[in-house]
């Protein structure tokens, strides 16, 4: 399965931080917005990428990821010249997704709560079809809005409806099947000229093929889109992190916990810096793992990743411990 990461749009309502920033490149608390997404697809065990943005950011996030081998993933990226809508990523994506299952997440979406790993890893299988989540909101008329029958099968979407026929939203995380790009190119304009990824949403519904899941209340589903609604996040992140001691969204920690990159390749990238916090977690990743072996953590090696001797391990440690005092 491929991933899309749709980072375009103005983002007006953020007014001036994104005068000359993107806004899915601003921070959420220690990190940048689109940590959150990509986070999630990688939790959805993909590793090929296309970053979609604006001609004038697309370089802010080439700058940030590179070809993305520093997280042991593949990252393309390709501009959106109008915001036109979110379907637009799968014509604009067409060559990158090659009659493949994709995924696509908007660049300003967070999720976080118990129970997401799975259901992403579940979704990350996904060979036929679409999925789609729906949550629970106080204001569905700002959204895609799904009506369900009394079994909890969808039964139609609409799209910022006046008069919404239940309060759960389409959140912007979307899998579907190889069918996807030449639905998005079928579709024509909505109202506001936008290709509306509603539309896709419906094409699979009609055709019997859309799972509608519900994340349960239990789940945070934020947005980030003004300026009350962005500090909320950051805090949201700032205050579990701290208690936990645990990161959200900690896209080196993921690469490394999966197996994508070695210990060697997550001490470089948290060689950056000593006294930096945040490296310095990646840094205890190691430590930790080697103190108590995390269940988190596959036993299983990376297949071109050398065992460290028992000496070299001793070596991590001390360091760590050294530059923790
Ligand atoms: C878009 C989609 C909508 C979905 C929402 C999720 O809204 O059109 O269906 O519920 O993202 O954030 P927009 O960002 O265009 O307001």
């Amino acid at each position: 399965m491929k991933g899309i990461i749709l980072s375009g749009g103005r983002g007006t309502r953020l007014y001036p931080l994104t005068v000359s920033l993107s806004k899915q490149i601003l921070p959420i608390f220690d990190k940048p917005m689109i940590y959150y997404p990509l986070s999630v697809l990688m939790l959805a065990n993909i590793r090929e990428y296309l970053i979609i943005s604006s001609p004038e950011h697309i370089d802010l996030y080439r700058g940030l990821f590179g070809d993305g081998k520093r997280l042991g993933l593949t990252i393309e990226y390709a501009i959106q010249p109008e915001p036109k809508g979110i379907a637009q990523a799968f014509t604009i994506g067409e060559n990158f997704v090659q009659n493949q299952s994709c995924a696509l997440i908007l660049g300003d979406n967070l999720f976080y709560g118990q129970g997401v790993s799975e259901k992403l890893e579940n979704a990350g299988a996904l060979t036929e079809g679409g999925l789609v989540f729906a949550y629970y909101v106080k204001d569905p008329e700002r959204y895609g809005v799904v009506e369900f029958d009394k079994q909890h099968k969808a039964l139609s979407i609409e799209e910022k409806p006046k008069k919404p026929k239940s309060h759960f939203a389409v959140t912007g995380l979307y899998f579907y099947d190889h069918e996807v790009v030449s639905i998005a190119k079928s579709l024509k304009p909505s109202a506001r000229s936008e290709l509306e990824i509603t539309d896709v949403n419906n094409a699979y519904l009609q055709k019997g093929k859309l799972n509608v899941e519900i994340l349960g209340r239990g789940t945070a589903w934020l947005d980030t889109g003004t300026h009350e609604s962005l500090l909320q996040a950051g805090n949201f992140v700032q205050t579990i992190e701290d208690r936990q001691g645990l990161k959200i969204g900690c896209v080196e920690e993921i690469a490394y916990r999966k197996n994508y990159i070695t210990t060697e390749q997550l001490l470089e990238i948290a060689n950056f810096s000593k006294e930096n916090p945040y490296c310095q977690y990646l840094r205890g990743l190691v430590e930790e793992e080697r103190i108590t072996p995390s269940p988190l953590k596959a036993v299983e090696q990376a297949p071109d990743e050398e065992p460290l001797s028992l000496e070299a391990i001793n070596e991590i440690v001390h360091e760590v411990r050294k530059q923790r005092r």
